[in-house]
């Protein structure tokens, strides 16, 4: 591994998280796996040699509850998820090199190589624990078999991790007041003999390990708490049969912990890769061992278990280190979270048996925030930033100056690209660069974006359709500068809209792929002639959406009533609209509206508050002074792309402390996401807002 600049000699491995074979995908488990397609194909891009790897999360008792809830195998199950899955990523153009499954033979055998590894090294050891166990099933209740009471923060919390609390990891034993999710009886717990991997011997290498570590902030910053505390061993093995059996004879009635074998699959993906393509075109060993580029791609949920325990087991195995952990936000729908058991959610294939074309939501999930903060869809926001961002921006340039090229010139005028064009271009080039290797996807697909914004302003700025008569080289000139503009933003495009970007290179008269071409061709001539352009992108209507969200409002309330749920849980999966809070009836009067000082401000600088989940401080310039403002935005922006951004201040405020820092103003947001209001224009900071 390095910390050179993206392309590096090395080859590099973007994974994607798991998923776990139990259910079907939703738009919203989709991010991750955009973004990791996303992100590969930008390395390329750069002339990265990368492979994309993922497969299915097979085991666990994920799986193994709801196969017994079917009353089916769990192979069974977890194969019948794992084929859909893997059709359904390639509706997406989400394009793995492989995706593979954790309970294949090239895992099962890597996985137990691994820990006899790690066995070897002197890093596992047998310990008594107290298991939880229901008595009326005659089961041991491993995992999700179990329910109870978080230890650190008391939430109801499941058998190995705390989701509705404090998000803890938790170790067999742990969970109080232990109820059996099998028979709904109290389970007990009985002695029991299991094997732990010593974590806490590595903990020295971790908070290295951690200062070293790139990505989102998140990742680098979440695991601090765990490294630099009380570091726990790890109990690696469960009382199950379904999963992979622990290497050797005199444990065989014991199963890998799912969070053992998961992780390794990317090492065996990347091995089935080199296996398909032999090791000339991509070396897994060299990879995973020696000097590879390793990117995790994960949702935020599961930061603990790639910056503790993964690269703890890589460490004590002897492979090398990841070099980055992109973490991303949460994905709600209409402000709430999606809910599979309430058909809450706008499903995979549904969303392109609408008719939506893939290219459409994969520049929606990466483009609408920074990649660790928290995205809401919904029907309308979609149309609004198609019609608006794609079709507004980037299609009226490309459909404009390529109509206006291919009736005046029948294709591309013959003239050297102009200086001002050609530095634009590159400047849209280096954004790219930097944005890949500071890990936003966001402002890759952006540097495209205000390409197309330069282009339309280029376009009305010179007017090309007066210079026809009058000055027609002039015309060839503007016109010239207009492709090779299209052209550049179908090469920086393209990781972002593959499919859509790959039709324009063939409008553009291009042979072969435009994902073959490298980020420096954006520069290169394009073909003298090409035939009449298509409109790439269409605008959605807003009858459309307003018919989508019906469906999913009916859709929902029928579920629920099927479900008999409670009244405050059918309130709560309602479409946006009715969760609107209503106006209050006391008005207030304009001279109380004027004592409220508020003011344009434009953000200096801001931080995470360490050890706050959602505070972050920020400087702000208002004008006449520069204020220190606490807002509550941490995981809901991405911090390093707010300094230039300007934001309305209530100034007047008195001052709070928050978290032991001075809040000297409040920063005025939206909804639960803290959509942050900003200026239509250009008011300068210190204007009063009124
Ligand atoms: O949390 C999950 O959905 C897990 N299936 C993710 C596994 S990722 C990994 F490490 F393999
Ligand atoms: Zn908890």
């Amino acid at each position: 591994m390095s910390h050179e600049e993206f392309p590096t000699e090395n080859p590099a491995v973007v994974t994607c998280g798991l998923p776990y074979a139990n259910g079907d995908l939703h738009i919203g488990h989709l991010r991750t796996y955009v973004g990791g397609d996303i992100y590969s194909r930008s390395l390329r891009k750069l002339g990265q040699e990368t492979a994309f790897v993922s497969g299915s999360d097979m085991h666990g008792t994920p799986v193994a509850v709801n196969a017994e809830k079917e009353g089916v195998t769990p192979e069974e199950f977890a194969l019948r998820h794992h084929e859909k899955y893997e059709a359904t990523f390639p509706r997406f153009d989400i394009d793995f090199d492989n995706y593979g499954h954790t309970h294949d033979e090239t895992n099962t055998e890597l996985t137990q190589d691994i820990v006899r590894t790690l066995e070897d090294e002197g890093y596992v050891y047998e310990k008594e624990i107290p298991v939880a166990y229901d008595p009326d099933a005659d089961q041991w209740l491993p995992d999700r078999f179990v329910e109870g009471a978080c230890p650190y923060c008391g939430e109801h919390a499941r058998g190995d991790e705390c989701d509705e609390g404090c998000g803890r990891h938790l170790e067999p034993g742990e969970i109080e007041d232990p109820t059996s999710t099998l028979t709904g009886n109290p389970a007990e717990y009985r002695e029991r003999q299991h094997k732990f991997f010593a974590v806490s011997d590595l903990q020295e290498y971790l908070q290295e390990f951690i200062d070293r570590l790139e990505g989102t902030s998140n990742a680098q910053n979440q695991p601090r708490e765990w490294i630099e505390g009380e570091l726990q061993d790890w109990c690696i093995t469960r009382d199950m049969d379904w999963g992979i059996d622990y290497p050797g004879d005199e444990a065989d009635d014991l199963v890998l912990y799912v969070w053992v074998d998961a992780p390794i699959e990317y090492i065996s993906s990347t091995k089935q890769y080199t296996e398909r393509v032999g090791a000339d075109v991509f070396d897994w060993e060299q990879a995973w061992k020696e000097s590879g580029d390793i990117v995790h791609i994960i949702g935020r949920d599961i930061i603990q278990h790639h910056t503790v325990f993964w690269p703890a087991m890589l460490k004590g195995a002897g492979y090398i280190e990841p070099r980055a952990v992109m973490a991303s936000g949460f994905i709600t729908l209409n402000g709430k979270g999606f809910s599979t058991s309430r058909n809450r959610a706008v499903w995979a294939d549904e969303y392109l048996d609408e008719g939506f074309h893939p290219d459409l939501l994969r520049y929606y999930l990466a483009t609408n925030g920074g990649f660790q903060q928290d995205v809401d869809f919904s029907w309308s926001k979609f149309r609004e930033r198609v019609n608006s961002e794609l079709v507004g921006t980037v299609g009226n340039f490309l459909y404009r100056s390529m109509l206006f090229a291919y009736r005046n010139f029948e294709g591309t005028p013959e003239a050297d690209v102009s200086e001002e064009v050609r530095d634009r271009i590159q400047e849209a080039i280096d954004e790219f660069g930097a944005a890949i290797n500071d890990y936003s996807i966001r402002k890759s697909g952006n540097a495209a974006v205000r390409l197309a914004q330069f282009g339309n302003e280029y376009i009305q700025r010179n007017e090309p359709w007066k210079l026809t008569d009058e000055d027609p080289e002039a015309a060839a000139q503007v016109i010239r500068d207009c492709v090779q503009i299209a052209k550049a933003i179908a090469v920086i495009f393209q990781p972002v809209a593959p499919a859509k970007m790959q039709a324009l290179w063939e409008q553009l008269g291009e042979d072969g792929e435009v994902a073959d071409t490298r980020i420096e061709d954006a520069l290169e001539t394009p073909p003298a002639s090409f035939g009449e352009p298509e409109a790439l992108f269409e605008k959605i209507e807003d009858e459309r959406v307003e018919e989508l969200n019906e469906k999913l409002a009916e859709r929902v309330a029928a579920t629920e009533s099927e479900s008999d749920e409670s009244e405050e849980d059918a309130d709560e999966s309602m479409a946006d609209e009715s969760d609107l809070e209503p106006i209050a009836d006391d008005r207030i009067s304009f001279e109380e509206f004027q004592e409220l000082d508020l003011r344009v401000g434009e953000v200096l600088d801001a931080e995470g508050i360490d050890g706050a989940d959602k505070l972050a401080k920020l400087t702000v310039d208002i004008g006449v002074e520069e204020r220190q403002i606490v807002a509550g935005i941490k995981q809901l922006h991405d911090l390093s792309d707010l300094p230039g951004k300007k934001v309305i201040i209530v100034a007047n405020l008195e001052k709070a402390e928050l978290f032991g820092t001075e809040s000297n103003g409040m920063l005025l947001a939206a909804g639960d996401q803290a959509d942050l209001l900003t200026t239509y224009d250009d008011a300068t900071p210190g204007t009063k807002v009124q």
